[in-house]
C-alpha cells in the first residue's frame, strides 16, 4: 500500500499565513495580514467554547478577505488561487466548497450573513464581526476612512446631533450603519457576551469625541 501522507493543521496555518501575508501585508484599510490573525485568535477562542471544525475555520478566517472587491479586481484569479492553495494543503473538493461558501457569505454590507446556519459559518462571521468593533474595531474604521480619503466627521452634521442626516462621505457614519449594529447581529453566545463589552466601549468613545468637538 502506498504511504498517504496528509498535512495537519499546524503546517497547513504556515502556509496560509504566508499566503495572507503576500496577498494583504501592504494593505492600510484595516484588511492587512494582522486583521486576518486576529480574526483567527478570535476564532479559535470562539470554537473552544462552542465547537466547530478547527481546518475549516482557521482556512476560512485567514483567507476571507482575499475575496473582497474591495481590495481586489481580478476576483476569479483571487478564487483560483485560493482553490489550488487549498488543494495543495490536502482539502477535500467538498472542504474547499465550505471555506469558499464561508468566505463568500459572512459579509455584513452585502446582507447575505444573517442565513447563516451552519456553526462553522457562523463561527468566522462572528470572529470577524469582533474585529469589527471596539478599540481595534475604531482603529480599523479610521484607516479605511483615511485610504479612502475621507474626513472622519463634518462639523455642522455633528452639531444637529441628527445621526440619521450623516454624510455617507464622513467615516463617522459608519459607526451609525454598521459598528454599533453588530453587538445584535452575533450568532454565538461567546462573541455577544464578547461584543457588549466593546460596543460599550464604542459608546463611550463616541460619547467624548462629541464632548470634545461640538460647537
Ligand atoms: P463586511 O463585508 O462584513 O461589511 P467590510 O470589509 O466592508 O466587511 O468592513 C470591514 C471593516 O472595514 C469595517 O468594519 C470598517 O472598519 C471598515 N470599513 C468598511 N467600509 C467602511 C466605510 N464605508 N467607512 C469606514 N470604514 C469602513
Ligand atoms: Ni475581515
Amino acid at each position: 500500500m502506498p504511504f498517504l501522507y496528509f498535512m495537519d493543521n499546524r503546517e497547513r496555518e504556515k502556509i496560509l499565513f504566508q499566503f495572507v501575508c503576500e496577498e494583504l501585508s501592504a494593505d492600510n484599510s484595516g484588511h492587512d495580514h494582522l486583521h486576518a490573525m486576529r480574526v483567527v485568535t478570535n476564532a479559535r477562542l470562539l470554537l473552544e467554547k462552542e465547537g466547530g471544525d478547527e481546518s475549516i475555520i482557521i482556512a476560512a478566517c485567514y483567507l476571507h478577505d482575499c475575496i473582497d472587491k474591495k481590495l481586489f479586481e481580478n476576483l476569479p484569479l483571487q478564487k483560483e488561487k485560493i482553490i489550488r492553495l487549498l488543494q495543495s494543503l490536502d482539502y477535500t473538493k467538498e472542504q474547499q466548497d465550505t471555506i469558499l461558501y464561508i468566505m463568500e457569505n459572512i459579509s455584513f454590507s452585502s446582507g447575505k450573513s444573517k442565513d447563516l446556519t451552519n456553526i462553522n459559518a457562523r463561527i468566522v462571521c462572528d470572529a470577524d464581526r469582533l474585529d469589527a468593533i471596539g478599540a481595534i474595531g475604531i482603529i480599523r474604521t479610521i484607516e479605511f476612512g483615511a485610504s479612502r480619503g475621507r474626513k472622519f466627521y463634518n462639523q455642522e452634521e455633528v452639531n444637529k446631533s441628527d445621526v440619521s442626516s450623516y454624510s455617507k462621505e464622513t467615516t463617522l457614519a459608519h459607526f451609525y450603519d454598521k459598528l454599533l449594529l453588530l453587538k445584535d447581529l452575533m450568532f454565538t453566545d461567546t462573541a455577544k457576551r464578547i461584543a457588549e463589552k466593546r460596543s460599550a466601549f464604542m459608546v463611550s468613545f463616541l460619547d467624548e469625541f462629541y464632548e470634545e468637538v461640538k460647537e
